[in-house]
């Protein structure tokens, strides 16, 4: 018996350290997303819980269930079928609790969601979860720097690191992940000159995402890389790679517009009875 192996495992990512082209990785949420990111050949999709604002209009990451992880991380792997290393995210409330708590949901979202890995957020406070959700065969990816789960914690959302003794506590918590075995470490909002000597130091590939360009890779969030939120919306690192919302926009008016003035649908789009 034999499956369909992913194009994508943990070891090509691993090997990508300091070698061949940078990763490149975006958040998917569901099937037709997750299968417009393979097809554009990108590294990794990530289901990140940062759905819970994306697509639920939270004001948080935090209302978001593991529920709703193992559901939206099943359709993004339809959509991927394999054709990109597919990421889910641990969710606020999943895994802070006990080892044994974030193994039983590490496990959910590899058995039912499909992931082939997770990623959790934080790091001296959460090494023997990861230790053992490493020894349960569930690779790991963490996450440091600014984090989201903690905005309240943090009284809001800052960029981490800037101060030198903030930043050496964040290299020593990368440290750390690495010998608790996360294969890659996904860097958030924090300064280029700590993320560029972070990826100097540590030996698994880090990944950025408003941490400057000298990290393994780099990750952001489809709707801001398509340009679909809005500038006011859109954090200063993520670039917009197109006009989707203004397109969207033009679009859905022309829509409105053919629909009221009555030349949508025209004879070519409607059909005919057969005497006709
Ligand atoms: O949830 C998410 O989208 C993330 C990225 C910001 C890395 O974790």
């Amino acid at each position: 018996m034999s499956g369909k192996s992913p194009r994508i495992t943990v070891f090509d990512l691993a090997a990508r350290k300091g070698a061949g082209p940078p990763i490149v990785a975006a958040t998917a949420y569901d099937a037709f997303h997750g299968h417009l990111l393979a097809e554009s050949g990108l590294d990794i999709a990530l289901v990140g819980d940062s759905l819970g604002m994306v697509v639920q209009g939270q004001e948080t990451t935090l209302p978001v269930t593991l529920e709703e992880m193992v559901y939206h991380t099943r359709m993004v792997g339809r959509g991927v079928g394999g054709e990109a290393f597919l990421l889910a995210d641990l969710p606020f409330g999943s895994y802070q609790s006990s080892p044994e708590q974030a193994v039983a949901s590490a496990t959910r979202l590899v058995k039912e969601g499909g992931a082939q890995a997770v990623k959790l957020e934080g790091g001296r406070d959460f090494i023997e979860h990861v230790v053992r959700i490493v020894r349960a065969m569930i690779p790991v990816v963490g996450h440091l720097g600014l984090l989201p789960q903690r905005v309240h914690a943090m009284g809001g959302y800052r960029v981490a690191g800037r101060s030198p003794a903030e930043a050496e506590r964040i290299l020593d918590e990368a440290h750390a992940l690495v010998e608790a075995g996360i294969f890659a470490l996904v860097v958030e909002g924090i300064p280029r000159e700590l993320a560029a000597r972070m990826t100097r130091e540590i030996p698994v590939p880090v990944i950025g995402i408003g941490a400057g360009p000298d990290t393994d890779g780099q990750v952001l969030v489809l709707h801001d890389l398509l340009g679909w939120t809005s500038e006011k919306d859109r954090p200063r690192f993520a670039r917009p790679f197109s006009d989707g919302r203004g397109e969207a926009l033009r679009a859905l008016a022309a829509y409105a517009r053919s629909v009221r003035e009555k030349s949508f649908p025209s004879d070519r789009e409607s059909f005919h009875s057969l005497n006709e």
